[in-house]
């Protein structure tokens, strides 16, 4: 515990200077452990199945269904089985709110943490930058507008916003899917996260002040990169994509007196785990299952030849296992306990 807790403070070092400086504002004051609602956006990382969900996709609806009732929003519940994620298993949102973590169907209104959820697996950005994978996929910005038009109508029936955590991981399609493009990446990235962030302005302009923001993966670390066509995503443009999403997110924080924008840096925590791999568990970080589907890889991986799943970081080639995504959020939780109870995190910030 001593140690992991040493680890999160190394880890969290680089990016605690990058943090907008609150003393300068009468910022509004973020507290994880007063949230009750995580309203989530973004991909298959993200996404949870619900019961009126596209399979495989989605909690509520797709691109020809983004209409839902209230009523429908309210009796929506979340699966939680093998694959109700493209994780295998619960992924960070679950981990982090508890809200659909056990086997089974979930009521959101019985959670102490209510997970709304409108992130769809293998969105982008926006059509305007990169094609939709398929003829149903909600893209970021039809996410957001599914949330202003139908699901903030219903949340504001009875969400205290103040109470609310909003978060955004998104780009982990994005940069693959334009990593063949000619053209100059750290622009293209910078255009598209300004796009991000007039998403996350209309979103605050319906009251609501706490954001969370994730950056992306060590995506040049994972396995199936050796096998997918040349050009592909490396360290750089990750990088690229990693500090327009933060600049973006310093612009916005400055900009908008009343709001904690936080970053959770993805990319520096997994880079760690990857590098001590052992420390958590896995012994297989650099290849994955193939057999990460069968109905009973959990209780006989043996009779694929693979190991036991938890011992994989990637579940397969683009998608971290649900246990990288409950040691992902088990810094998350330390990072977002941090952000509310520290009385001196101003004087840190401006370190
Ligand atoms: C959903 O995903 C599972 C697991 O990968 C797959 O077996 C199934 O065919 C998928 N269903 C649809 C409708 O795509
Ligand atoms: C989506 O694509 C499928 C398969 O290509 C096709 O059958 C369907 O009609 C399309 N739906 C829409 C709304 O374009
Ligand atoms: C890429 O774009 C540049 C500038 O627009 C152009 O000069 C160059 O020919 C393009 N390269 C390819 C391979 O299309
Ligand atoms: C990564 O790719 C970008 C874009 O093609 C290129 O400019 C950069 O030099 C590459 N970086 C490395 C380390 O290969
Ligand atoms: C990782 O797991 C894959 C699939 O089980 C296997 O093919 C690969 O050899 C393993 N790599 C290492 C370094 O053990
Ligand atoms: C803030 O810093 C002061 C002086 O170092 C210390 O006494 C106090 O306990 C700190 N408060 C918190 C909440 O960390």
């Amino acid at each position: 515990m001593r140690f992991l807790l040493c680890l999160l403070i190394h880890l969290l070092h680089i990016p605690t200077k990058a943090f907008p400086s609150p003393q300068l504002r009468n910022h509004h004051s973020f507290n994880w452990d007063t949230t009750d609602s995580l309203i989530a956006f973004g991909d298959s990382y993200t996404y949870v199945q619900g019961t009126l969900g596209h399979v495989n996709s989605t909690f509520i609806g797709d691109l020809q269904n983004l209409v839902f009732t209230s009523s429908q929003l309210l009796s929506d519940l979340i699966v939680q089985n093998q694959i109700g994620t493209a994780e295998g298993g619960p992924n960070w949102v679950q981990y982090l709110t508890q809200c659909g973590l056990k086997p089974g169907l979930t009521k959101l209104k019985e959670c102490k943490v209510q997970l709304w959820d409108f992130a769809f697996g293998g969105a982008d950005v926006s059509e305007e930058f990169t094609p939709l994978h398929h003829n149903y996929t909600v893209s970021l910005e039809k996410q957001v507008e599914q949330f202003l038009d139908y699901g903030d109508p219903v949340l504001s029936t009875f969400l205290d916003k103040s109470k609310a955590l909003v978060t955004s991981w998104i780009g982990i399609n994005d940069i693959g899917d334009s990593a063949k493009y000619n053209v100059s990446f750290p622009g293209f990235y910078d255009k598209l996260q300004a796009r991000h962030f007039e998403f996350i302005d209309s979103i605050y302009a319906r009251g609501y002040k706490n954001f969370l923001l994730m950056n992306l993966p060590p995506l040049n670390r994972r396995p199936g990169l050796v096998f997918s066509p040349n050009p592909s995503v490396n360290a750089t443009m990750i990088q690229w994509w990693n500090s327009a999403l933060q600049s973006h997110a310093t612009a916005f924080s400055n900009s908008h007196s009343d709001v904690e924008v936080m970053v959770f840096d993805v990319n520096k925590v997994l880079n760690g785990v990857l590098d001590e791999a052992e420390k958590w568990g896995f012994k297989n970080t650099t290849g994955y299952c193939t057999a990460y589907n069968q109905p009973d890889i959990l209780t006989d991986p043996g009779k694929y030849g693979c190991l036991p799943q938890k011992e994989y970081f990637w579940f397969n080639t683009g998608h971290l296992t649900w246990r990288t995504h409950e040691v992902l959020t088990g810094f998350l939780r330390e990072f977002l306990e941090g952000r509310g109870k520290s009385e001196n995190s101003s004087v840190q910030d401006m370190e």
